[in-house]
């Protein structure tokens, strides 16, 4: 079985966590996108739905749904989003698509927050995985050199622009043994919009997809 089988295999599984009535927050990445392409088919238990990027919002366009802000909904019940890496207490790195700051708003607007990710996701301690920095523009420079001084080796993503006009640093070498103590210090620095550990609010469920079928992992 390859990787986008079992992501599709994920997908599915996460539609039973749907329930009548959802205010829906769908997140961003190629996972996702399988949830998005099945989403149809429980279109009738959807009261409304919010997306973490404006390409998830386009895919949704698409197939008919009416995609609110999450100022208009409030809270939402349930988010459902992908991840580059978890560990076994859920806490995640995300932004390998870039959208980590609309994802971790839409994730500390959910009541749940389900992780969609095929096996390979999950590690013993996250940072094998570069760490997405969302940085403003300006502030580039700055967050690249303390960075550095963190022992990590920052890369700026060439080219890219966030949904939020902002740039986004890859940072690799960092062994991340205290989620969260590194993503409030991370945060802490100047210019850093959003850092791409998700350990303040971690996910409550994560479905990983394997050789085997679908795995459920709560804390
Ligand atoms: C986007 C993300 C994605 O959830 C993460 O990159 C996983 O993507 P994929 O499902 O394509 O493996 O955080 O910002």
């Amino acid at each position: 079985m390859n990787a986008s089988d079992k992501k599709r295999n994920v997908a599915k599984a996460a539609l039973e966590f749907i329930e009548p009535g959802t205010a829906l927050g769908v997140g961003t990445g190629s996972t996702v996108n399988f949830l998005i392409d099945m989403l149809p088919e429980v279109r009738d238990k959807i009261d409304s739905v919010v997306s973490s990027s404006k390409a998830s919002t386009s895919l949704l366009e698409q197939l008919g749904f009416t995609v609110s802000t999450l100022n208009e909904i409030g809270d939402i019940d349930l988010y459902i989003d992908g991840a580059d890496e978890s560990n076994k207490r859920l806490q995640l790195i995300k932004g390998g698509g870039g959208a980590l700051t609309r994802e971790k708003v839409l994730a500390a607007a959910a009541r749940r927050f389900i992780c969609i990710a095929d096996d390979s996701k999950l590690v013993g301690m996250l940072g094998a995985f570069p760490l997405p920095i969302e940085v403003l523009p300006m502030a580039q420079e700055l967050v690249s050199r303390r960075m550095l001084k963190m022992r990590g080796n920052p890369v700026w993503r060439e080219g890219f622009v966030t949904d939020n006009g902002n740039h986004i640093l890859d940072v690799s070498g960092l062994q991340i043994s205290n989620p969260i103590e590194m993503e409030a210090r991370i945060n802490r620095i100047p210019g850093v919009v959003t850092v791409g550990i998700f350990a303040d609010r971690p996910a409550d469920i994560l479905l990983l997809g394997g050789e085997n079928g679908v795995r459920e992992m709560r804390v």
